[in-house]
This record gives structure tokens, sequence and C-alpha cells, in this order.
């Protein structure tokens, strides 16, 4: 709509043309400032605790506030990545009670008792876990972006001790590494298998 015709685009998003009609402007009209004060209006916050490898961690967090964010904000475990922030990518995969999850895709309020289990509680007593090591030995991760995959395959030689490859291709298959280290993981969890099985 022109302005020649008296009413200008910023009268409409101001909401002034409602006020000289006297009638309350729709949501979407309301003047920027109202609009930006209705948005920074703080979130519910919540007392929680996660347990996260094996340690409880008591933590304020908002209702919106994913399981990554909390793990690499107010918990400091920054080895947990974020990088689509939209469950695409796996990059963010963490365990809950072993079973690995994409951590951008969980709010940390509906965490409840499940044990958290990050890249940095995989080692145990400074030992580090067979996959992790074998990670090192194979070259597989490049830029050590996607940690996610080594829990994701930690998790499988976990329920199977010997799996084929194709159980390993199956395991990472939702994880997108930008490096392209896939054979090096591949041949890196068949060797932490052995390694473990002793
Ligand atoms: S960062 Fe969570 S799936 Fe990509
Ligand atoms: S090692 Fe770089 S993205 Fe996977």
């Amino acid at each position: 709509m022109g302005s020649d015709e008296g009413l200008s685009r910023r009268d409409l998003l101001s909401g002034s043309v409602y006020a000289a009609l006297g009638t309350g402007a729709p949501n979407w009209a309301l003047p920027a400032a109202a609009a930006e004060a209705e948005t920074s209006k703080p979130a519910s916050a919540h007392d929680i605790v996660l347990r996260v490898n094996g340690v409880d961690r008591p933590l304020k967090v908002e209702s919106r506030m994913t399981l990554a964010e909390a793990l690499r904000g107010p918990l400091g475990l920054t080895g947990t990545k974020i990088a689509c922030n939209r469950g695409a990518c796996s990059a963010c995969t963490v365990w809950l009670d072993g079973t690995p999850v994409c951590s951008c895709m969980t709010f940390a309020v509906e965490v409840g008792p499940r044990e958290v289990t990050t890249i940095e509680g995989l080692a145990k007593d400074d030992v580090l876990h067979p996959v992790q090591q074998a990670f090192i030995e194979h070259d597989a991760m490049q830029c050590g972006f996607c940690t996610g995959m080594a829990l994701s395959v930690a998790a499988l030689i976990a329920r199977n001790p010997d799996p084929t490859a194709e159980d390993v291709e199956r395991a990472i298959s939702g994880h997108v590494c930008r490096c392209g280290s896939y054979p090096h993981v591949v041949a890196a969890t068949l060797a932490a298998a052995k390694t473990r099985k002793g």
C-alpha cells in the first residue's frame, strides 16, 4: 500500500492505524519495541540436576535450553559439539543411559534421572576408551568436530562385541563428517572391538 493512499507501510507496522480506528492492534502489528519487550521477557527457569559422567551437576536452565547447550555452557563440557543444531548431523551425540541421542534435539529439562555420558566421560581413570585409542591410531578424526561418532561406535561395541564393517557403517550412518574420515572410523572401530574382547 503506498503512502499516497493515506496509509504507509510504517503506519501499519507501528499499529497507529489500529489506534486511529479505536481498535486493539493484532499481535503482528505490535510496535517493534513492544514486540521486542514481549520476546525478551525472562523465560521460565528450572532447577534441575543432570547426572553427567557419573557426577550430579545441579544447574538452572530455561525450558528452551537443549542438553547440548547445557553441557557446553553452564557445565563447561565443550567436547560435545553443536553443528547443525537441528538433528541432521549427529555431531552432538551423547549417551542417555548408554543410548546415543542427539543432544541438540533433547531439552535439558526432559533428561530427568537418566545418566548422561559425553566424550569426556568415555575415558576411565585417565585410560582412554579403546575407541578413543583406536581413533587416534587410525587417524579417525581430522578436525575433532564430530566427536559424537566415537560415542555412537562405543555404544555399538558395548552391545555387539564383534561387529562387522556393515554394522559400523550402520551405526555411523546418521553422522555427517565434513572431513570424510568414515573409512578410518570403520577401521578404528573394528580394531577397538578386537582390543575390547582381548
Ligand atoms: S548438532 Fe545436533 S544433530 Fe547436528
Ligand atoms: S572429523 Fe572433521 S567433521 Fe568429522
